[in-house]
């Protein structure tokens, strides 16, 4: 503060043209700051700087396919009713038990004292952190890649400035963070960094790919945490996904988008987060361990909304690929871009980056007409294209519509199986009064059932599920 007002008076002297008097402190300042040594610093994981990105070119793969154990008990798991007990307690905001210390209620997993040990505690466990470090090294190399492979001057058309450009770099250094913690968390066996193919060629898509690719981190990781057998995992990895989750929110922001059209984020199975994400992955380290997790066949999006037209929902096949089905800008004529765009008398057709943006025309709507083509399964995909996309489902006849709290089932109508397609109407929810519930980065899945799950069990809906996208609803 006084070393601030010395400066400003002495900057007036010398504009005033006077000779500069060296000013002398009247007042004994107190000294508050000690410089210290820096205590010991756990150390960071090996990164490498990721050079080469592209598709997977190497030889077929030795070992193809999901891990599998050598016994599955059953196709499928069935649906029971709720555990005994489950109605026992009275929640009437009395106290119905003894209190195990002062302020403290009766009951809680892990409040008892023992010590929390971070470590997997179950196959259950291994598989869901090791498919989340998966999802943090892609990361730390998706950020990065952007930052050198588009230009300043690209970054600077497409309205992000050099402040813009270091919280990228920021997020993208957090996520060796993520990745150490999670690679301590499983031992010598964790999953290494690998070489990635990323379907963007401009920083629009960039901006795109990473909110879409980010919402599956977050949601993966939402689908799994409360059922770890280790809680202290779930506690730390909790703790990142805090930050995954303000990294979705920044993406949408600097792409133009409303941060959170939602009340709530959704949450999806393993095998959703694992068949959105590996067909980005080109190839892992050869000794890498496998995951379990089902490649569910891609789905596409044929009239996926195009956050950057100014009418998002008059793109068709814009997308640069199936599956994640992020935004391409290769069709958009400069007239049809709602970056620069205004308007005299409403300027709300304008998607430059922004902390929020009101768009007239929404993304989507109720009602919507939606065409869907989809892949049949024993595609070759993920690291070193070893893993094979499968489903278990019969023909499909719904669309279930995975948003906030809510998985919300629409007919297929016309569906083809000579080409596999079909569409469906957007169906009309709300989660709550005034909460539309089909908003946001979403998912979108084909199913020939219509299970009644909840986001706490969606995995039930697996056996059921044909195909399976990223749904831009707003
Ligand atoms: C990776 O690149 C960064 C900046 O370009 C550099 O500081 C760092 O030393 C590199 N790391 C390795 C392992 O090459
Ligand atoms: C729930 O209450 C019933 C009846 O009082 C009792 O038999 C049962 O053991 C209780 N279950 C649990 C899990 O507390
Ligand atoms: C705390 O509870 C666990 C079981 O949930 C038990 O194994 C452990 O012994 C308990 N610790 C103490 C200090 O009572
Ligand atoms: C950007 O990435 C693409 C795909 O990997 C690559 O072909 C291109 O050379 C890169 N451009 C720059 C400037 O790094
Ligand atoms: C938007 O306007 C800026 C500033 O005039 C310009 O640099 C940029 O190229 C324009 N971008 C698009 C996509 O039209
Ligand atoms: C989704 O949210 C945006 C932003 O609040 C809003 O403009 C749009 O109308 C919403 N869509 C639906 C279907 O409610
Ligand atoms: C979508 O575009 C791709 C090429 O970009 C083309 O191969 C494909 O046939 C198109 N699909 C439809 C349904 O128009
Ligand atoms: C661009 O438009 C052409 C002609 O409509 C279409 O065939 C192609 O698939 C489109 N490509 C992309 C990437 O949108
Ligand atoms: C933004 O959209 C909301 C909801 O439609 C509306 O109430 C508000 O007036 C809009 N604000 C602006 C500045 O357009
Ligand atoms: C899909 O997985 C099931 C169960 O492992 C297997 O029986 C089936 O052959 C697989 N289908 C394809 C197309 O790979
Ligand atoms: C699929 O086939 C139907 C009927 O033959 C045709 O109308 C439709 O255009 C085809 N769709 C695609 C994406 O090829
Ligand atoms: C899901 O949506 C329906 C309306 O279709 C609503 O009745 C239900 O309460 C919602 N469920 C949750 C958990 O919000």
């Amino acid at each position: 503060m006084i070393g601030n007002a010395l400066l400003q008076c002495a900057g007036l002297a010398a504009l005033a043209n006077l000779p500069l008097i060296r000013a002398v402190p009247f007042l004994q300042t107190p000294t508050t700051t000690f410089s210290s040594a820096e205590t010991v610093t756990p150390a960071i994981v090996s990164v490498m700087n990721v050079t080469s990105h592209g598709p997977f070119t190497g030889p077929p793969a030795s070992t193809t396919g999901a891990l599998t154990a050598s016994t599955i008990l059953a196709s499928e798991i069935p649906s029971a009713p709720p555990a005994p007990g489950t109605f026992n307690y009275t929640a009437d905001g009395k106290l119905h038990g003894p209190e195990p210390a002062p302020f403290t209620p009766n009951g809680g997993l892990g409040t008892n004292g023992s010590a929390p040990v971070s470590r997997p505690q179950s196959d259950y466990d291994y598989q869901s952190l090791a498919l989340a470090l998966y999802q943090e090294w892609i990361e730390w190399d998706l950020f990065h890649f952007g930052l050198k492979n588009f230009s300043t001057n690209q970054f600077n058309s497409s309205g992000l400035n050099a402040d813009d450009r270091f919280l990228i770099q920021y997020m993208a250094d957090q996520e060796v963070g993520h990745a150490t913690l999670l690679t301590n968390i499983l031992g010598a066996q964790a999953p290494k960094q690998c070489t990635y193919n990323y379907p963007v060629s401009n920083v629009r898509e960039f901006l795109d790919f990473n909110q879409k690719l980010t919402r599956v981190g977050e949601a993966g990781a939402y689908g799994f945490i409360p059922h770890l057998n280790n809680r202290p995992a779930a506690q730390l990895l909790l703790q990142s996904v805090a930050v995954e989750a303000r990294q979705q929110l920044i993406f949408r922001q600097l792409g133009g988008q409303f941060p959170m059209p939602v009340w709530h984020i959704p949450a999806i199975p393993q095998s959703w987060a694992w068949t959105l994400l590996a067909p980005y992955i080109s190839s892992c380290p050869t000794n890498q361990s496998r995951l379990i997790w089902q490649n569910f066949p891609a789905l596409s999006i044929l009239n996926q909304p195009n956050p950057a037209r100014i009418n998002a929902s008059d793109a068709f096949n814009e997308t640069t690929g199936a599956g994640i089905n992020t935004l391409s800008t290769a069709n958009i004529t400069n007239s049809q871009l709602c970056q620069n765009a205004t308007n005299p008398t409403n300027q709300s057709l304008n998607c430059a980056p922004a902390i929020t943006q009101n768009r007239t025309i929404p993304l989507s709507y109720p009602g919507r007409q939606v065409f869907l083509h989809w892949d049949t399964p024993g595609k070759l995909v993920g690291p070193n294209n070893s893993y094979v996309t499968n489903t278990t489902a019969r023909v499909p006849r719904w669309a279930a519509w995975v948003s906030q709290l809510n998985v919300t089932y629409s007919r297929l109508l016309n569906i083809n199986l000579r080409n596999q397609t079909a569409f469906t109407f957007q169906p009309n929810v709300s989660t709550w009064d005034h909460d539309p519930a089909i908003n946001g980065t979403m998912f979108l899945a084909l199913t020939d059932a219509r299970l009644n799950v909840t986001p706490f069990n969606l995995s039930q809906l697996n056996p059921h599920v044909a195909a399976l996208g990223v749904y831009q609803a707003g």
